[in-house]
């Protein structure tokens, strides 16, 4: 009797072994098969293609990785922002900075700042400017895989103090910036600075439309006709004065800014919405614009910056970035290197 009691429970402890390895074997292959059937949607959605089998496995690995990442820092408590499953989740974050984030800024430490600021002496600024609200922002742009953030940043605010000064938002052309800004440390999609594209739009007497000389995404040869078509022009620029959230509030308030920023962060790449916070370090790697700034509901003050990736990344193609740090270069160097164009 006592044996058979014995058996009995061993062979209970044996079955229980048996369904809970089963259970986890189950659950790992239905993980998987989830996993699979997110990445097949996720493909169909940003019409993704890969060449071969290989290159599936590999991206597919690296999307799981990636997923897994966005479940697990979404699950953490005590954060500002979301991340999201958007079009650069097949990437590592190696894949995703090498070609996009190409401000040159961390490379020439030299470079000559103006010290002229128009914007020194205003002494009131609004608690919230939205210049998107005033009709001076154009819609998010998508500068695909080609490292002209520096364009698209200038673009952004020539076109913000274009609208101020006529009242007329036009889109303007990156893709001359690209092509025919490229005598001085501007190299189109290998990288370039803003200050350089204002020198190249005062020296060229303007930019061309967006819809005359449309973006390509490609180094191409400067169309010198269409160049010489000037739809909006700028006659100088200036710099804000370096690491002074302050100076850059005064100048937000007033125009669109051209701002450098570190954006290699994973979390940067994922961003989706909420008020990022970092991290981030300070290497500027990224040119975008400031188009305004607020506090959010839970009383978190932020920078609203327009990027240049499309409207599927961050809130519709915008980042709130927290504002006011600690640090005087404000969050991923926010304040260290803005400047703008004057009409
Ligand atoms: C700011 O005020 C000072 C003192 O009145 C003046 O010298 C300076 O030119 C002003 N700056 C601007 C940009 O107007």
């Amino acid at each position: 009797m006592g044996c058979n009691k014995q058996l009995y429970y061993i062979s209970l402890a044996l079955l229980m072994c048996l369904g809970l390895w089963a259970v986890q074997v189950t659950s790992r292959t239905l993980q998987d098969a989830s996993m699979y059937e997110r990445h097949q949607q996720w493909m169909g959605q940003y019409a993704k293609i890969y060449n071969d089998h290989q290159e599936w496995e590999k991206r597919f690995q690296i999307f799981k990785e990636n997923v897994n990442y966005i479940e697990t820092s979404n699950k953490e408590g005590g954060r500002f922002y979301k991340l999201g499953v958007n079009q650069f989740v097949d990437l590592t974050n190696e894949e995703f900075i090498a070609p996009r984030n190409r401000f040159k800024g961390h490379m020439c430490s030299s470079i000559i700042r103006t010290n002229t600021y128009k914007y020194e002496n205003v002494t009131t600024v609004p608690s919230n400017v939205d210049w998107r609200q005033k009709g001076a922002v154009t819609p998010v742009k998508d500068q695909g895989q080609c490292g002209c953030c520096w364009a698209f940043s200038a673009v952004a605010a020539t076109e913000g103090i274009h609208q101020l000064s006529t009242g007329k938002l036009i889109s303007l052309s990156e893709q001359e910036l690209v092509d025919c800004d490229t005598k001085g440390v501007d190299q189109g999609c290998e990288g370039g600075l803003m200050d350089d594209a204002f020198k190249f739009i005062i020296q060229n007497h303007g930019l061309d439309t967006e819809a005359k000389y449309p973006y390509q995404g490609v180094d191409g040869t400067c169309n010198a006709n269409e160049a010489s078509i000037n739809a909006a022009t700028i006659t100088s620029y200036e710099d804000v004065p370096t690491n002074n959230e302050q100076a850059l509030q005064k100048a937000v308030a007033n125009q669109p800014i051209s701002v450098a920023i570190d954006a290699s962060g994973s979390d940067f790449q994922f961003y989706t919405s909420g008020v990022f916070t970092g991290s981030c370090g300070t290497e500027l790697d990224h040119g975008v614009t400031a188009v305004g700034y607020g506090v959010s509901d839970d009383g978190t003050k932020y920078w609203l910056v327009k990027n240049s990736w499309g409207t599927s990344w961050g809130e519709e193609g915008y980042i709130r970035m927290q504002r006011g740090v600690d640090a005087v270069e404000g969050l991923c160097g926010i304040a260290m290197q803005a400047s703008y164009p004057i009409a």
